[in-house]
């Protein structure tokens, strides 16, 4: 434990009287908050804060802990997968869990301004009753609140078709360890007056500000939806379904996603969810989204009948209602949520180039020679990200150290990075080397030092122990 402060009852009561009733001791509480999505992290903290403003996130940092030296841990809806969202010790968890206003959407420039609290699913219904749609979609909608997102640039389902949350946030309100509210929650496409300091604070982790609120360009809602779930014997037949699709499809694709056998079998045993086509090694998730319903089906038609002619695709089947999407989605979004109760889970998330994203699954169960319970891989395929997950019946120190640093060095070697999308959090911020240069960590922990001086924001968080 770093030398912060201990709450004491004088904070207490000053934490009491800035927020009547939503300064949380009692021990039954604050359990669900300390302990991370994964059940893999849990911290100690003895005090959950519930503001409702900025102006009250504002006082609980500068007139209180930054001048106390209290640390503080930023907390959304709590689905971060690198221990980022949950305390290591004892420091305070600040929740935007009550922070759920809509501030502004227009419906001209599709652009909406909420407070950072916001859940992503409840965004998403109130954007589709005026015909628009959140850029980012994920299996942990109905929790993660859209300050989360930022904090962590969260990729998703979406991101191959509206790019990242460096390109779709337009502004963002925060506020800094000592208080001061930065008001960079600008609503422009264009703004080129300096520095573009929001994007400091996208990805950053709650270690360099508290996200207090966002402005996010949202597209239009489109006119047809259609999934295909389609089944390949190779990657190699993936990859090349993918080139097809990208030729074929262009404009229209929005999502590629992939799951291996493993993955389906997880399913069926934890889940109950069946397979909707025959067993193969590969599966792809492929949505299309455009404004022509006849001129998308005819497109897909196309793509589908050339991937079956040239043996691409040896199955598949296509949702255009409603409910058979969200089923066929299910199986992508819920191996998550499978790989739960299969055991404990050692998770991976990088970013390779294409070519050789399912190598390193192979590569590993070769190197494992059946160590593990499962050695599964799904993910963003067309985002060139492979998520590898690793799982034993419970903890397993010698399965570790034989994951460890191997998957690292393989992902550095192919010029990948050891996070793609999640983040790095308590868990992954010491292989930070592998992907960064340290220049480049040295230049990250300065400007730490210059927007949190003290280091109250997220400590043990994101940046790695030596720098
Ligand atoms: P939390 O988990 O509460 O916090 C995450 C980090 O952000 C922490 O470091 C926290 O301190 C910080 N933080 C939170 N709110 C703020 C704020 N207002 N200001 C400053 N810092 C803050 N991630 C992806 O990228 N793509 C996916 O497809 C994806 N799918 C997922 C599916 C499931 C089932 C689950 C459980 C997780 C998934 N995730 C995915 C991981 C996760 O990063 C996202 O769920 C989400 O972006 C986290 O948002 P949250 O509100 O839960 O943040
Ligand atoms: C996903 O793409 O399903 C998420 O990032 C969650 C995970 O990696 O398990
Ligand atoms: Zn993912």
């Amino acid at each position: 434990r770093l030398p912060f402060s201990r709450v004491t009852e004088e904070d207490l009561a000053f934490f009491r009287s800035v927020l009547p009733g939503r300064a949380v001791t009692d021990p039954d509480l604050l359990e669900s908050s300390n302990q991370d999505w994964l059940k893999s992290v849990r911290g100690s903290s003895e005090l959950l804060l519930r503001p409702r403003t900025s102006e009250e996130v504002s006082q609980i940092l500068k007139r209180y802990c930054n001048h106390r030296n209290l640390a503080v841990n930023p907390q959304g809806g709590n689905t971060g997968l690198v221990g980022g969202s949950v305390p290591v010790h004892d420091e305070i968890i600040l929740s935007t869990a009550l922070m759920k206003d809509i501030r502004s959407f227009d419906s001209v420039s599709g652009i909406l301004t909420c407070q950072a609290g916001c859940v992503l699913e409840d965004l998403s219904l109130y954007l589709e009753d005026r015909d628009h749609i959140m850029p980012l979609d994920l299996g942990a909608k109905g929790s993660c609140h859209i300050g989360g997102n930022v904090a962590t640039n969260a990729g998703g389902l979406r991101l191959l078709r509206y790019g990242s949350l460096h390109g779709t946030v337009l502004g963002l309100e925060v506020v800094l360890a000592d208080g001061r509210v930065l008001d960079c929650l600008a609503t422009l496409r264009k703004d080129n007056t300096g520095y573009d300091l929001k994007q400091l604070f996208i990805g950053s982790e709650g270690t360099l500000g508290v996200i207090t609120a966002v402005s996010i360009l949202c597209p239009r809602k489109p006119r047809s939806v259609k999934v295909a779930f389609l089944g390949c014997d190779t990657f190699e037949q993936l990859l090349k379904t993918f080139q097809l699709c990208r030729a074929m499809l262009g404009e229209i694709l929005s999502a590629y996603e992939f799951l291996d056998s493993e993955c389906m079998r997880l399913l069926n045993t934890h889940l109950q969810l069946s397979n909707p086509i025959r067993d193969c090694r590969f599966y792809i998730v492929m949505e299309t989204s455009g404004s022509d319903p006849t001129h998308d089906e005819e497109k897909l038609h196309s793509f589908l009948e050339a991937a079956v002619t040239s043996s691409l695709v040896t199955e598949g089947t296509v949702a255009t209602e409603d409910s058979k999407i969200k089923a066929l989605w299910a199986l992508r979004e819920r191996i998550t949520e499978a790989l739960t109760h299969h055991g404990y889970t050692y998770k991976y998330d990088v970013s390779l180039p294409v070519e050789q994203l399912y190598q390193l699954v192979t590569d590993m169960r070769g190197h494992l020679q059946g160590r593990a319970k499962s050695v599964v891989g799904y993910g963003h395929v067309g985002d060139g990200n492979l998520h590898l997950n690793i799982s034993s019946q419970a903890k397993d120190p010698a399965l570790l150290a034989a994951i460890e640093p191997f998957v690292y060095e393989w992902t550095a070697r192919h010029r990948g990075s050891v996070s793609a999308e999640h983040g790095l959090g308590l868990k992954k911020r010491n292989y930070i080397y592998y992907s960064k240069s340290s220049q480049a960590v040295a230049l990250m922990g300065q400007l730490k030092a210059l927007l949190d001086p003290k280091g109250i924001l997220n400590p043990y968080k994101t940046l790695p122990d030596e720098q």
